[in-house]
């Protein structure tokens, strides 16, 4: 499955596009399937429908672990990296993943799970959360992971969204020297969610919770007693997998739907290919399994390669900012997977956290998650890299299911900043805001891909037209990603960024529409709209513009009001960094806020503000200016 050089790069991806289905065919023969497909694909971007070898019957958990035994019964599938350091270190093999899978997966079934049913997963960082995973999909149960940096009210709308039956959590969860506490959200939460019938709670933090008769039970008391064997259930390639919900520019967020079968042979593929994973190597993605980085490059993707990984709890400046280094020094990493947040909160932490480390083991180095500033990618070759790394800057999104456009580690030639080019089967399409195709080197528009892939999102959790306005309407018969792209001379692709109404902070996607309703929600707001704007170390920042009226409260307290709301209605990475007060906002006669005003202000081109002569009240932009933060 891996190519060896950018020739047979070049000679594959030309195959993958002249006979598509007979590509994927080629590359799904490396798995093992109970019954193989009828027919590799059938689509229709319309609708849309998409369907990726048909009437395939198979378990992926038999392709992550049973597989590799009793081969690689011995071989380290996890080493565990607790948040605080010094620890003793936790191997966990593929046997031991095995155990662990089924006998959690025994549990959910004596729970009422079956085939079908939907489980949240809201832990921290832990073995028990890949296990979790696997261990749904163990019994064809559809997990929805929900990130433990989410509210109760978050969580509960996302439990009821799917009518998930379980939950699996934990007391608690460290982040730094913190604790914080996961049981007790899951409680709120839970005050109006019916359909969950059980929550199994994992010992961790060691904080005392409240346990619920009947419905709350403890994690190693249920599993201790399970026997380590649970057979696979049989899945139809179609059935689904999983449920992440995202960020989308109006609305709530919405259930992003991947199936097993496709998802299986893309995520597995694109790991080998992207990084170029060898047998024997030890690769670090530092995600967290609540974004879909944690479950195609932590999870499905590296085990279903038989990978070697490090699954780290903590965060990157805990107990300092050269725990990352420590770690790979201590492991002797030779892959290393990071979002260009953390490129930049430990480049201004300064050199003194790199130097006492031995980093000499690393090969290849990632990026995912936002475009990476040329003077981060600079910094992680020269100092992390020694100038001798590839940096893979990986492109993709929770609704591809894996990375379309990247460098394939040592074959592609990269460039700073650049994505590069896509995989094989993968077929971008650039096109101007009426659909127009651009052609030709040297040109930028918004980014869309025209043929489907394997781990193409499939719909939107029980609001399937949802899914086709968001994605399929845009561009007619094309898929669009929200994404501005660039490709230049050399045929290279460069993400510019969102052009639709989301932002994206450290990483994370935030819907604006979402962050001003949680705002609207406190008392002393009428009205709010939020926009991005460049941050040195989280790429974009929350800038929200609010108008109140008349008030006795002083501005601190407003905006500690504005701060608790988001807190509650959606978590903490959804909190504004900067809040200004208004007594007006740029509207057009319709009605409609001119964010493009908004955005210019809050990225400081107050000089440049285009025209504001169609604007109802343009006097209200002076006054926005002048109050800038
Ligand atoms: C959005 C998807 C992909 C997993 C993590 C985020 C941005 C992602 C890159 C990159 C520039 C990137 C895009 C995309 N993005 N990777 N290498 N260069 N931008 O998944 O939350 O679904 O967000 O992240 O804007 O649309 P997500």
């Amino acid at each position: 499955m891996q190519i060896k050089s950018f020739e047979e790069y070049k000679n594959t991806y030309e195959h993958s596009v002249r006979e598509p289905e007979q590509f994927w065919a080629g590359i799904a023969e490396n798995f093992t399937w109970k019954k193989k497909w009828d027919k590799v694909l059938e689509w229709n971007f319309k609708t849309p429908e998409i369907k990726w070898f048909l009437n395939a019957k198979f378990n992926i958990t038999e392709n992550c672990i049973d597989r590799h035994l009793p081969a690689k019964a011995n071989d380290v599938a996890f080493y565990f990296e607790e948040n605080e350091d010094g620890k003793p270190n936790k191997a966990i093999t593929f046997q031991n993943l095995h155990d662990e899978v089924c006998k959690l997966a025994n549990v959910l079934k004596n729970f009422g799970v079956n085939k079908g049913d939907r489980v949240c997963i809201y832990l921290p960082m832990v073995p028990e959360a890949v296990y979790s995973l696997l261990a749904c999909a163990r019994i064809g149960a559809v997990h929805s992971v929900v990130f433990g940096g989410f509210s109760a009210q978050a969580l509960q709308d996302r439990i009821n969204d799917s009518s998930c039956k379980v939950v699996l959590t934990s007391d608690g969860a460290f982040r730094g020297s913190k604790k914080i506490p996961m049981k007790a959200t899951v409680d709120e939460a839970l005050s109006a969610c019916p359909t969950i019938k059980k929550v199994l709670v994992l010992k961790h933090t060691l904080e005392k919770v409240n346990m619920v008769a009947v419905r709350d039970h403890d994690w190693e008391t249920e599993t201790v007693t399970q026997p380590p064997v649970c057979e696979a259930t049989s899945m139809d390639s179609e059935d689904p997998l999983f449920i992440l919900y995202t960020s989308g520019s109006t609305g709530k967020p919405k259930g992003v739907v991947h199936t097993c079968g496709g998802y299986m042979v893309f995520t597995c593929y694109s790991f080998l290919n992207v990084f170029q994973y060898q047998p024997g190597q030890v690769y670090w993605c530092t995600a967290d399994v609540g974004w879909v980085t944690g479950h195609s490059y932590i999870t499905y993707g590296p085990l279903l390669a038989g990978a070697t990984s490090v699954l780290f709890e903590g965060v990157p400046n805990y107990p300092d900012s050269g725990r990352f280094w420590k770690i790979v020094d201590k492991l002797k990493v030779n892959v290393f997977y990071t979002a260009p947040t953390a490129i930049r909160a430990l480049e201004a932490a300064g050199l003194d956290f790199v130097k006492p480390y031995d980093l000499s083991s690393l090969k290849v180095l990632g990026s995912v998650g936002e475009p990476i500033n040329e003077e981060a990618w600079q910094w992680y070759h020269k100092n992390i890299g020694k100038e001798k790394c590839p940096i893979v800057d990986t492109w993709w999104q929770t609704e591809t299911g894996g990375i379309l456009i990247s460098p394939l580690a040592n074959i592609t030639s990269t460039k700073p900043g650049y994505a590069t080019l896509p995989l094989p089967g993968i077929q971008p399409i650039l096109v101007d805001d009426k659909g127009k195709e651009i052609t030709g080197n040297g040109v930028e528009g918004n980014l869309c891909i025209k043929f489907p892939w394997p781990s193409i999102i499939r719909t939107t959790y029980g609001d399937h037209e949802r899914c086709r306005q968001t994605y399929f309407t845009t561009y007619p018969g094309l898929y669009f990603t929200g994404d501005g792209c660039k490709r230049d001379e050399d045929g290279y692709y460069r993400i510019t960024g969102r052009v639709d109404d989301v932002i994206n902070v450290s990483g994370h996607r935030i819907g604006t529409a979402e962050v001003e309703s949680a705002i609207n929600e406190c008392t002393a707001v009428v009205e709010s709209a939020v926009v991005g704007y460049p941050h040195d170390i989280k790429g974009q920042g929350i800038y929200a513009f609010c108008i109140v009226p008349k008030t006795t409260k002083t501005h601190e307290e407003i905006r500690q009001e504005i701060l608790n709301s988001v807190n509650k209605i959606i978590g903490p990475i959804a909190k504004p960094d900067k809040i200004q007060i208004v007594s007006g906002l740029p509207k057009t006669r319709s009605g409609k806020i001119m964010r493009r005003i908004l955005r210019k202000v809050a990225e400081g081109e107050i000089h440049n503000l285009g025209d504001i002569s169609t604007l109802l009240d343009p006097l209200v932009v002076e006054e926005i200016v002048k109050g800038k933060i």
